[in-house]
């Protein structure tokens, strides 16, 4: 997730974009830049950093023009640098580009504008955008064919182009446009007087104007001074009437939810999609070709497809991650998996085995533990996998090999969409490390990649019902104990919505493996308590529909979190919300996502502030 903005009118645009910026920051601030059309030159200046770096620098820099664009980044292709940062300019340095998303077929992109002597500067796959507008501006798509101008080298370009682009162009020779366009990403165009602009969200936009057009995927914006032309990506122009924003200024940096933590449980179908289209190939069969899982970021030498025995670590809701992990290496991969918390591996003497694969989680990668944990590990000849969110942490820096959540930034303390990338680059890896461990068939490896390539619309599913979750916590909130428990997989998210509970509504929550109930928990269990149960794994209804009998017998209120047409609970159960089927196997990837709502939706009801819990952190870095 970046933030991208442009402007053309009549103001001087520097002040312009570094103030749409500073509303942009909160989806990116690793580093900014600026392209600006001044007197016919391209100005381009960009830092590594806060905004604040780039502000700085520009200081005492006098800089005109009335049209340009701007950058705030969150590094997914290429580390934070000041080479790396956007806009990024074609070889004349006369046309600027800058984009959010991702370009999936950037590497193939990149080797055939290389056997066509371009020169690439950055190790981002935007840079392929610029130069192939630069190609298809300065040599026409086909012989004989007349050059058509900026706008056809946009259209062309962008039909060569696969995965996912907010982006914004402009060219020295055409001083009088701005082109934008966009593909499941967000970008706004804001209608001025005398001006218009573009960004990724509408609060940067706001002191503007109120009037927009929200652009549609595959739709392209050309903005000039005193009006704008939209078109679809084949170049048909649309008409449309633009939207009256009247969100206040607030809501809107919350993309009009309430609370940063309810604008990421939503985002999850997006991050999910963008953490895995990338690393399969030809998902659609469009191509012709058999599914398959690929790490172009990472080389997953045969050695680690031997290794004896996968170790894990991490810290709170990453830690729920591996203990996920643990059931899916051993499922897919029958790898033998350990798992443990960093704090604990670190000053546990633990048994360090160089041919184990080590495989390190954190959103942030800078946690204190779980960086100690990795260190201790490194030093013991092990080899380490980091799956982390942020491009250019520490944990990215010193681990061998990387595989990033492609999440974006996550605001809320609480974590939620971290939680449920860092289960799909699990799955990934589990996957396919089962397939060159022969565990898995042909048939049963493309039938489990085809159930993930169905998750992200099935989270959209679950979140279509989140009604349902709100009225159920309504009644709830105020239960003074809430157990959650599950077998197996189910158990593992047990663990992770019971952190959920307690972090937001600071009710007394815990989780623990259904069998256990009898050895000690149910002794606890009594009118005042609320138990949710997550049944996901169908060889388990049995025993863990005895097990809610169990806990209803002593008077508490129940919930079971299992799949659609599923009847087996009906009759035991004050509740059931149901999530779309998927494989037993898969279904952390959807049951975690009630919970999360129920926690947000408790911790609103109690009064509490979920994005700002009481004496937590959202990057611990500290012991
Ligand atoms: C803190 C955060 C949690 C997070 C944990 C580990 O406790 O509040 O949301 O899960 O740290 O953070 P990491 O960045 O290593 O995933």
């Amino acid at each position: 997730m970046c933030g991208i903005t442009g402007y053309i009118g009549q103001q001087e645009v520097v002040p312009v974009l570094l103030g749409a910026l500073e509303k942009l920051e909160y989806r990116g601030y690793d580093s900014a830049g600026i392209a600006v059309l001044d007197n016919g030159e391209l100005l381009v200046r960009k830092a590594k950093g806060r905004l604040a770096v780039l502000a700085e620098r520009l200081v005492g820099e006098r800089i005109g023009g009335t049209l340009g664009i701007g950058h705030t980044r969150w590094a997914t292709h290429g580390e934070p640098s000041d080479i790396n940062s956007h806009p990024h300019t074609d070889v004349s340095g006369r046309i600027a580009v800058v984009h959010n998303g991702i370009i999936e077929n950037y590497a193939r992109l990149k080797e055939w504008l290389q056997a066509r002597d371009v020169v690439f500067r950055s190790d981002t796959d935007t840079e392929v955008i610029v130069h192939l507008i630069n190609y298809y501006y300065r040599s026409p798509p086909e012989p004989g064919v007349a050059p058509g101008g900026i706008l056809a080298a946009v259209l062309a370009a962008l039909k060569r182009l696969e995965g996912s682009y907010a982006l914004a162009v402009v060219a020295g020779d055409f001083p009088d446009r701005l082109i934008a366009a966009r593909k499941d990403s967000p970008l706004i165009v804001g209608l001025g007087k005398g001006e218009n602009l573009i960004a990724s969200d509408v609060p940067a936009l706001l002191s503007y104007t109120r009037e927009v057009y929200f652009l549609k995927d595959r739709e392209l914006a050309v903005l000039y001074r005193d009006h704008v032309d939209l078109f679809t990506d084949q170049g048909e122009r649309i008409h449309r009437a633009p939207s009256h924003v009247d969100w206040d200024v607030e809501s809107a940096e919350k993309g009009g939810f309430a609370h940063f933590m309810l604008k990421e449980i939503h985002e999850q179908a997006k991050a999910l999609a963008d953490t895995l289209r990338p690393r399969l190939t030809d998902p659609t069969g469009a191509a012709g070709g058999a599914m398959d899982i690929t790490f172009d970021e990472i080389k997953l030498d045969p050695s680690w497809a031997t290794a004896p025995r996968v170790v894990m670590t991490a810290c709170g809701t990453a830690w729920h991650a591996a203990m996920v992990g643990k059931y899916a290496f051993e499922h897919f991969a029958r790898i033998p998996v350990e798992v443990d918390i960093a704090s604990e591996y670190r000053y546990r003497n633990p048994v360090l085995q160089p041919q184990d694969m080590f495989i390190v989680i954190s959103q942030s990668g800078e946690t204190a533990d779980t960086l100690a944990a990795m260190r201790l590990a490194k030093q013991g000849g092990m080899r380490i996998l980091a799956i982390t969110n942020v491009v250019g942490s520490t944990l990215s820096r010193e681990a061998d090999l990387v595989l990033y959540t492609w999440a974006g930034p996550e605001i809320a303390v609480a974590s939620t969409k971290a939680f449920t990338t860092q289960l799909m680059c699990i799955y990934l890896l589990a996957l396919k490390l089962g397939r060159l461990r022969s565990h898995l068939s042909d048939e049963e490896y493309r039938r489990y990649l085809a159930a993930l390539t169905c998750i992200p619309t099935q989270v959209e599913g679950v979140l279509g019902k989140k009604d349902l979750i709100q009225r159920f916590a309504s009644r709830q909130f105020n239960k003074n104990k809430v157990f959650f428990m599950g077998r197996q997989f189910d158990y593992a998210v047990s663990l992770e919505s019971a952190l959920k509970l307690k972090e937001i509504s600071y009710t007394h929550s815990e989780a623990f493996a259904a069998g256990e109930l009898k050895h000690g928990p149910i002794a606890l269990v009594d009118e005042n308590t609320l138990v949710v149960a997550i049944a996901t794994q169908e060889t388990l209804f049995d025993k863990i529909a005895s097990n809610i009998r169990e806990v209803t017998a002593r008077g508490a209120a129940s919930l079971v979190i299992t799949w659609e047409g599923e009847g087996a609970f009906a009759s035991i159960a004050d509740e059931v919300f149901t999530i779309p089927k998927t494989e037993d196997s898969l279904s952390p990837l959807l049951s975690i996502i009630p919970a999360q709502l129920f926690a947000y939706y408790c911790a609103v009801q109690r009064g509490n502030d979920p994005d700002k819990p009481r004496n937590l952190a959202k990057s611990v870095t500290v012991e």
